[in-house]
């Protein structure tokens, strides 16, 4: 087995090698003066399982390009099996069609990334678990959820309500809160509201305790900045965020943390100043199980 580093997730494609005691391969990665990128592979990959880890956050279109160049050059080697690691899957949130005629940009990123070459897929918290019927290879979305969890539990938590951003966050916030053996609860956010973001705790009180809001992903913050305010509206203690993928920005950051977040905690899925998590763990552990 040998793990191939994309340039997305160097460090955490380091991890995974470790944990897989496998060989790391860092491929030659440069730029054209045009812009167009240009990868190699300089080594012997005939009848070796594959593992490239390269994640597709900003700048996602590049970052994506790399990883489907990477899948066919490990293929061209005569790779016996690839496995493309895409801890965090960029478009993913466009999965249906939600005004006529726009591109399911979920459904078009899941076949290129099989028709490069990926014998099989595997990522970690996926906005909509739905999308791996897009592929038709077999494919794995991994959870950190109990990763985080057991991250915050070593915080010294006064009181802990983990809540989520909606409904449909509900299971992800159980595996968080199994972990600090805490109650748990979900925020609603309505879906229309797009532009003016309404949250209203459901059934538990947060005043005089600490509250971890989990989410996916956090981008613009937007979610968390309002949810803050929301909470701190109501006499929550201190307010961490927790997500599995940390798209944001030094000055998205600098937002949440003024907003009122005490801390943002995230993991290597997007290698972030944030990620104190690392999912290396359970990526290679799926790896090592066969699927
Ligand atoms: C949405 O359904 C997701 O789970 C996140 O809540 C959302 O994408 C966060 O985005 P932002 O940080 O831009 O509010």
């Amino acid at each position: 087995m040998i793990t191939i580093a994309g340039s997305a997730s160097s460090k955490l494609a380091e991890r995974v090698a470790k944990q897989l005691k496998c060989p790391l391969l860092n491929p030659e990665i440069k730029r054209f003066p045009d812009g167009e990128l240009y990868v190699r592979l300089d080594n012997k990959l005939e009848e070796e399982h594959v593992v490239i880890v390269q994640s597709t956050h900003h700048p996602q279109n590049d970052n994506l390009i790399e990883l489907f160049l990477l899948l066919d050059a490990a293929k061209d080697l005569g790779a016996r099996r690839v496995t493309a690691t895409v801890p965090y899957l960029t478009y993913a949130r466009q999965d249906k069609q939600f005004k006529p005629g726009e591109a399911t940009s979920t459904h078009t990123i899941c076949k290129l990334i099989e028709h490069a070459g990926a014998d099989d897929f595997l990522t970690v918290d996926m906005h909509n678990n739905g999308v791996i019927q897009n592929f038709s290879i077999p494919t794995f979305n991994l959870t950190a959820m109990p990763l985080l969890g057991q991250y915050l539990a070593k915080l010294k938590l006064q009181d802990p309500v983990i809540l989520g951003i909606d409904q449909e966050s509900l299971e992800r916030v159980r595996r968080v809160a199994i972990e600090l053996k805490a109650d748990y609860d979900y925020l609603g956010k309505p879906k229309v509201a797009l532009k003016k973001i309404t949250i209203q705790p459901k059934h538990l009180e947060v005043a005089k305790r600490d509250v971890i809001l989990v989410d996916d992903i956090i981008s613009t913050g937007g979610t968390i900045i309002e949810a803050t305010r929301i909470l701190r509206s109501q006499r929550a203690r201190k307010i961490y965020a927790a997500c599995t993928h940390p798209a944001v920005t030094e000055d998205t950051l600098q937002k949440i943390l003024k907003a009122g977040v005490q801390a943002v905690i995230a993991t290597d899925t997007i290698e972030h100043r944030t990620s104190v998590v690392s999912v290396a763990p359970i990526i290679a552990g799926t790896i090592q199980q066969g699927f």
